[in-house]
């Protein structure tokens, strides 16, 4: 039982969108299933793999654990909305040069998360980075290399 679909108002991205949803989807639903937004990833859809991770209000949340109603009159942001026009965020810019993507599923997840730590603190320590980023668990790349890309950034060379 789903209950009765109404409408929800979401500001993703800068852009105010009107869903018909039922109240219990997640905003990891309502972002991939009915805004098409499909750089915010599931992996394991229980909070514990970080790969779901947006923005709200600038600070990373798990979009698997967060009912859509519930973002209602924040700001969201995806991975899709965080390059300025052409040029991508300098996060984005690092995780390339410092070949921090392999198959790239928790990729969003982590630039996401690493831009929420930035946004607090703009120049956090190593282990700041660590802790930040414990929660997002990646399969492919060891974290060493996604871990330099965020630094390159907070000491200015990204
Ligand atoms: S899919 Fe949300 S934390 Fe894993
Ligand atoms: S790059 Fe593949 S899971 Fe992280």
């Amino acid at each position: 039982m789903k209950g009765i679909k109404r409408v929800i108002t979401l500001k993703v991205n800068g852009d105010v969108h009107e869903v018909e949803t039922y109240p219990n989807r997640t905003l990891l639903e309502v972002l991939r299933e009915e805004l098409s937004l499909t750089g915010t990833k599931e992996g394991c859809g229980e909070g514990a793999c970080g790969s779901c991770t947006v923005l709200l209000d600038g600070n990373p949340v798990r979009s698997c654990l967060l009912l859509a109603i519930d973002a209602q009159d924040r700001e969201v942001t995806t991975i899709e909305g965080l390059a300025d026009g052409s040029r991508l965020d300098p996060l984005q810019d690092a995780f390339v040069e410092h070949h921090a993507i392999q198959c790239g599923f928790c990729t969003s997840g982590m630039i996401l998360t690493a831009r929420g730590l930035l946004n607090r603190h703009p120049h956090p320590t190593e282990d700041q980075i660590k802790l930040a980023l414990s929660g997002n668990a990646c399969r492919c790349t060891g974290y060493t290399k996604i871990i330099e890309a965020v630094k390159s950034v907070t000491e200015g060379r990204g």
